[in-house]
């Protein structure tokens, strides 16, 4: 049953140093760390951008999204949006996924995201992980 939490989703560029193992480490402990905080989520790789959508409580999203925005492994970090919703990744501690679809890629990559664009990425990511 889906719970009410807090979102946060951002998108940043990938730093030059992070290859394919750097990311499979982040990705490591990032889903042991969320395990133990109750966040979910999903991270996507669009070219050199992150995408991602962090769920949990108010206090412990806005907290890992502070050590996050100052992780060197990435910069420019854009903060799309932040409300209060459903857990869209019930199952996920951090669900990733390297190849995203190029008409996914390309509403993630838009200069201004309005409500309806959030909702089509919300929906689309979700069946890109439960694919
Ligand atoms: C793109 C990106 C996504 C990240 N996502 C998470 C995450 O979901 N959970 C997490 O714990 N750390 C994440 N991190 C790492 C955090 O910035 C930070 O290094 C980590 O939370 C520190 O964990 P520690 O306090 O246990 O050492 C991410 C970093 C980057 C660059």
């Amino acid at each position: 049953m889906s719970d009410t939490v807090y979102e946060i989703i951002y998108r940043s560029h990938i730093s030059e140093d992070m290859d394919r193992d750097a990311i499979s480490d982040l990705m490591t402990k990032s889903i042991l760390n969320n395990a133990a905080s109750g966040i979910t989520g999903c991270l996507l790789i669009c070219d050199r951008c992150f995408f991602q959508i962090l769920e949990g409580t108010e206090k412990k999203v806005k907290s890992l999204f502070n050590k996050i925005k100052d992780d060197h492994r990435h910069e420019g970090v854009d903060l799309i949006s932040e409300s209060t919703r459903f857990r869209l990744f019930d199952n996920w501690g951090m669900a990733f996924a390297a190849d995203t679809p190029e008409e996914l890629k390309k509403l993630i990559k838009s200069e201004s995201l309005d409500q309806d664009d959030l909702d089509a990425i919300r929906t689309q990511t979700v069946r890109l992980i439960e694919a």
